[in-house]
């Protein structure tokens, strides 16, 4: 063999190697970050729906089993606090386009009950409504996001609900009923849900029609003062319902609306969901297609608004989204009541990825739901409470908050069942305000660890620390008996070499970085 033939012939195999050992590669520009990805993104969802509120969040005043402060349970909001909530949108959901406001106000025994049509048609004694909510939002450190009934109520209603909690005393009938229910002063209240789902549950509204509800709704849902306007939330598509967006965005004068939802569950398929915790690797897989479609809609939503609104001032809000299978079995089907297994964490830890990535339209998403509902970060039975793997990577995630969105480009490996395949990597970063870079990596392969090569631009860092989230079984989850049974723990698996950044990513785990 001539010279020039091995020398060609080496640099094949070398090539070769490095397709094999580091297709994945990530370029990382710490210096190009332009948006910052709001906090709200890391926002939950509360419907008067199975255990949600009760059971999970409320177990009365008068509960001496359950530690709690007004019913609330202490041992949700400790957990809730570490969570960062930082938006908790209520009352649904469906159950919001069936709820009078005023039923849920003053001395509880007067309270009238009413059925829950939608969830079970279970009795709703109307013990947890305004007041309760909004003191455990303030509780929290949580923004309330209230979700006004538009298709079964009255713009007069709304109104009212708006000058209840937030206009100050003396101003109206309203904010006397306020002060006679105990609250001297307004709630901070700026999130306004006008509708949920008017496409369907809602109303089943046509969006042309819809349209003119929201302008009629909107119009007297008045401010408190100019410095924190009301923020009104558009009652959004569903999937990829791209004419939705348009009409809405179209017909709706733009001094009128703040944003506009988005509402997407990660369902097999609405007829045959499959089981929470049995399922198989095709289902896993199934499931994953679901979760990251999240981006090609928002990606089709955001190009939409884009056409009418180049400013982005109107924002996406995803207010509805997560995992959803059969319930438990033995558990009562309109509760909607799921285990979390590493399947959600992967969900989780995907879809935050790309919403990181979405922030200059995406400001707001509310994972649905935040106790003992679908993909809840909170399980409860009784006196015990468990954290699921998605509240780990929610918390693994909260460094995100406010940060400032650093642009990645992402080459990765193919996770391949059968004959169809997905990325196995997924990636975000930011900058937070003490100058951390924290980079969220997810590998979603059942079966195979993925090594990443991160190429670092335009800063340098000497050292990196972590966490990971993974376990030994995908359908693995944490139970009552053994809560701990998914935690994080401190990550070795990522070695700086100069600009480089080397890390191995066990399957299906969520690893969160911190560069300084
Ligand atoms: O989250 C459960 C339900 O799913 C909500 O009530 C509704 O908005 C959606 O269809």
């Amino acid at each position: 063999m001539n010279k020039t033939v091995k020398l060609f012939f080496t640099g094949t195999a070398l090539f070769t190697a490095n397709l094999l050992y580091a297709q994945n590669t990530i370029l990382l520009q710490v210096d190009k970050g332009k948006d910052t990805i709001n906090k709200n993104i890391y926002g939950h969802f509360a419907e008067h729906l199975g255990h949600c509120i009760y059971g999970g969040l409320y177990v009365g005043d008068n509960n001496k089993k359950i530690p709690n402060k007004d019913g609330v349970r202490l041992d949700v909001i400790d957990a809730l606090k570490k969570l960062k909530v930082p938006v908790l949108r209520w009352p649904g959901g469906c159950f919001a386009d069936t709820y009078h406001w005023q039923d849920g106000i003053g001395p509880k025994p007067k309270r009238p009950s009413m059925l829950n049509v939608w969830w079970g048609n279970v009795k709703e004694d109307n013990s947890f409504g305004t007041n309760e909510f909004l003191n455990m939002c303030e509780v929290l450190g949580a923004a309330p996001y209230l979700s006004g009934n538009v298709g079964s109520g009255t713009p007069q209603e709304l109104s009212d609900w708006v000058k209840y909690t937030t206009h100050p005393n003396g101003s109206s009938p309203m904010p006397e009923l306020r002060v006679k229910n105990g609250r001297p002063n307004p709630w901070n209240v700026k999130y306004w849900g006008l509708g949920n789902e008017a496409w369907g549950c809602g109303g089943n509204m046509k969006v042309e029609y819809y349209a003119n509800v929201y302008r009629q709704y909107a119009t007297f849902m008045t401010n408190w003062n100019n410095s924190d306007k009301i923020f009104r939330i558009a009652s959004g598509a569903s999937d990829d319902d791209y004419h939705w967006t348009e009409v809405l965005m179209k017909e709706i004068p733009h001094n009128m609306i703040d944003a506009l939802g988005l509402h997407h569950y990660s369902v097999i398929s609405w007829s045959k969901k499959g089981p929470s915790t049995t399922f198989t690797e095709q289902e896993y897989f199934t499931t994953m297609q679901r979760a990251l479609k999240m981006d090609e809609y928002i990606i089709g939503h955001k190009a939409v608004m884009d056409k009418y609104d180049a400013a982005k001032k109107i924002a996406l809000a995803v207010d509805e989204w997560g995992g959803w299978y059969d319930v438990e079995p033995g558990t009562n089907g309109a509760f909607l009541f799921q285990q979390n297994t590493m399947r959600d964490a992967m969900i989780a830890g995907a879809t935050l990825n790309i919403f990181n990535n979405h922030c200059d339209r995406v400001r707001m998403a509310n994972l649905a739901q935040i106790i003992n509902v679908l993909q809840a970060v909170i399980l409860t039975k009784e006196e015990k409470m468990i954290v699921t793997p998605t509240y780990h990577v929610m918390e693994m995630y909260n460094v995100h908050q406010d940060a400032l969105m650093l642009p990645v480009t992402l080459t990765s490996n193919d996770y391949t069942v059968g004959n169809e395949k997905l990325k196995a990597v997924s990636v975000s970063a930011s900058k937070d305000k003490k100058g951390l870079t924290h980079i969220s990596l997810v590998n979603i392969d059942a079966a195979k660890a993925q090594e990443v090569v991160i190429n670092i631009e335009g800063a340098g860092f000497k050292l990196v620390s972590g966490r990971i989230l993974t376990s030994d079984k995908l359908q693995n989850y944490n139970s009552f008996e053994n809560p701990d049974k998914i935690k994080p723990v401190s990550f070795s698996g990522a070695v700086l070499d100069g600009s480089k950044l080397k890390v191995t990513i066990p399957p299906f785990s969520v690893v969160v970085l911190e560069l300084k």
